[in-house]
């Protein structure tokens, strides 16, 4: 099984101290910082660029997996890879050169990541599995924290973790992710679990919401934790 990682989304984070909060989701646990780019027009909403990522840099050793809710993505990789991204997922329906945006990602020496709405059939990215690193799959419609998962999106990660079978690539799951779904989307394939609501917001610590995601998780793959 690939290894499980928790990744803190700070969309659900208090901006005025962002720098703090990166620090201390850092601290409490989560291996990689999930960084959600909003631009307006593919999604609803408007967060950052890479101004503020290269801002918050110096915060973390941790990786930062940048979220590109963008189209088109292609003009601002370089941006992003200059400003500190070690990883780039941009989305399959935001542009109609899917693969030629995964090979920029590549070229710039960052791991290659591809997006699907809930409504994007696995079959989409049949033909891009050798240019990408990781599939992630959304499990809310993109462009806000804090919904609810979609049910339907659990057969999507079954068929994905059977499509990628053999390869060197994760499955990422984003959107509604928190302790009573973490066992579930777990079950079904996904290994890195992109989590706001639940560990910025939740009920206890930042370090005892992301140990019960993980633990969660875990006992989803069938681990004694
Ligand atoms: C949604 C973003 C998510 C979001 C998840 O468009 O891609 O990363 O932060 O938020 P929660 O965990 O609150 O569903
Ligand atoms: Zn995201």
């Amino acid at each position: 099984m690939r290894p499980l990682k928790i990744l803190p989304s700070i969309l659900a984070s208090d901006f005025a101290k962002l720098g703090e909060e990166v620090r201390a989701v850092s601290e409490a646990g989560g291996d990689l910082i999930h960084i959600d780019v909003m631009d307006g027009h593919f999604v609803p909403s408007i967060t950052l660029g890479p101004t503020i990522v290269k801002a918050i840099r110096p915060v973390t050793q941790k990786p930062f997996d940048v979220h590109l809710m963008i189209a088109p993505a292609d003009p601002y990789l370089e941006a992003f890879a200059a400003a500190g991204a070690d990883r780039m997922t941009v989305h399959a329906e935001a542009g109609p050169h899917l693969h030629r945006s995964l090979q920029a990602i590549r070229a710039l020496g960052k791991k290659v990541g591809v997006a699907l709405n809930p409504a994007t059939p696995e079959g989409h990215i049949a033909y891009v599995l050798d240019a990408i690193d990781l599939v992630l799959v959304m499990t809310v419609n993109p462009g806000f924290g804090g919904q609810t998962l979609v049910r339907a999106t659990l057969e999507k990660i079954r068929r994905v973790r059977e499509m990628i079978a053999g390869r060197d690539i994760d499955i990422e799951i984003d959107g509604g992710v928190e302790p009573h779904t973490a066992g579930e989307v777990a079950a079904a394939g996904g290994n890195f679990l992109v989590a706001g609501t639940a560990i910025f917001k939740g009920a206890a610590s930042y370090a005892e919401n992301i140990a019960a995601i993980r633990q969660a998780a875990a006992a989803g793959r069938g681990e004694i934790v």
